[in-house]
């Protein structure tokens, strides 16, 4: 369903002399950490994208001062595709994981993928490692779509080539429990007129820190703020951020500190049809920390592609710890959950056109 599916690109394929499937365990399988047989990579050269190919997994031979490694242009993205009931496969939201990840090249003064591409070279590989697709509840084939510059040169420029590589991993959902989180009112992931809407490295390594130093203080995640005055909250880094108050869904709206994520997306959709109010705008942290406390914040959850739909269980906040609700009684994140997932899985009609079933 993509107008780029029309013509066919050459993608070359190079097969993997054996599979590491039936050495890999289904039953015990962290996020990322698992790949498949098979990746996809094409190079960019003198304003073109060449070398389009599927190849076995492996490492990849290059100089030591690529510019991405030296001043971090390096973006990425991540989707899923999930194992349908007649055991076709399908793809959850590409094309909005497609333009955010051209959205973030142009941030990172990268060039941009062309649509087919990056639609053909997925499908080719999820083909080709087909059987790698999970099909036990809430696992799905991760997709890491990643491009980085690759100018062997020490220079501070935008770089001229750049590599693009498409890695499939499988996975069930990144959180396992509801999550103890941090409001994080010292440190800051992201400020205005920087790149925080954009899926960069620097974003990630930056929050690293912080969350280590949370970590210490049995954290499992940190809620970011904004950088100038610490009392809106934005996003957890590797998820958006929902609450329900009053009986209304409310988000902080996107902008350039906040990630524009397609579950996050997902959800809002999902919400309006089922006649669930939604507000999109800036939410303060004492709205937060008030709404516990007299009870209208119902209930709290991250949002994300790895993370799906992860309850929020304690807030800590300048020292202070608050319980929220018993996630098992929030009906509205616990409804719309289920109703995503059922989409996803294909075990529901999909009004909404959001699965590419290949
Ligand atoms: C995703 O949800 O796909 C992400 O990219 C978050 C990741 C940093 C774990």
């Amino acid at each position: 369903n993509f107008n780029s599916m029309t013509e066919t690109l050459d993608i070359k394929i190079t097969k993997a002399d054996q599979t590491r499937l039936t050495v890999t365990d289904f039953s015990q399988l962290p996020f990322g950490k698992v790949f498949t047989d098979h990746m996809f990579t094409a190079d960019y050269e003198d304003g073109e994208w060449k070398n389009l190919q599927v190849l076995p997994y492996g490492p990849i031979l290059m100089s030591p001062a690529i510019s991405a490694l030296h001043y971090g242009q390096a973006i990425f993205e991540g989707l899923k595709a999930y194992r349908q009931p007649d055991g076709r496969i399908s793809v959850f939201r590409a094309d909005k994981n497609f333009e955010r990840f051209n959205k973030s090249a142009a941030r990172m003064s990268m060039p941009s993928i062309p649509e087919d591409i990056f639609m053909q070279g997925l499908a080719t590989l999820i083909q080709a490692d087909e059987k790698w697709v999970p099909s036990q509840e809430d696992y799905a084939l991760y997709i890491r779509p990643v491009m980085f510059a690759t100018d062997p040169y020490l220079g501070v420029k935008a770089s001229d080539t750049y590599k693009f590589a498409l890695l499939t991993t499988p996975t069930g959902p990144y959180y396992s429990n509801a999550l103890k989180v941090k409001i994080e009112t010292e440190y800051t992931r992201a400020d205005d007129g920087g790149v925080g809407y954009a899926k960069t490295a620097g974003n990630y390594a930056r929050s690293l820190y912080p969350f280590e130093e949370a970590k210490k203080e049995g954290f499992d995640q940190l809620i970011w703020t904004d950088a100038s005055t610490h009392e809106f909250i934005e996003e957890a880094g590797t998820a958006n951020l929902i609450f329900v108050i009053n009986g209304k869904l409310v988000t902080p709206s996107v902008r350039s500190t906040v990630l524009d994520g397609v579950t996050r997306d997902t959800i809002i959709k999902l919400a309006k049809k089922a006649g669930v109010e939604v507000e999109e705008r800036r939410v303060s942290v004492q709205e937060i920390i008030a709404g516990i406390k007299d009870g209208s914040l119902t209930e709290a959850f991250a949002a994300g592609t790895a993370a799906t739909v992860t309850h929020i269980g304690e807030i800590g906040y300048q020292g202070e710890l608050y319980t929220l609700t018993d996630p098992a009684t929030r009906s509205i994140s616990n409804g719309i959950a289920k109703k995503l997932n059922d989409i996803r899985y294909g075990l529901t009609p999909d009004e909404f056109g959001w699965n590419w079933v290949l």
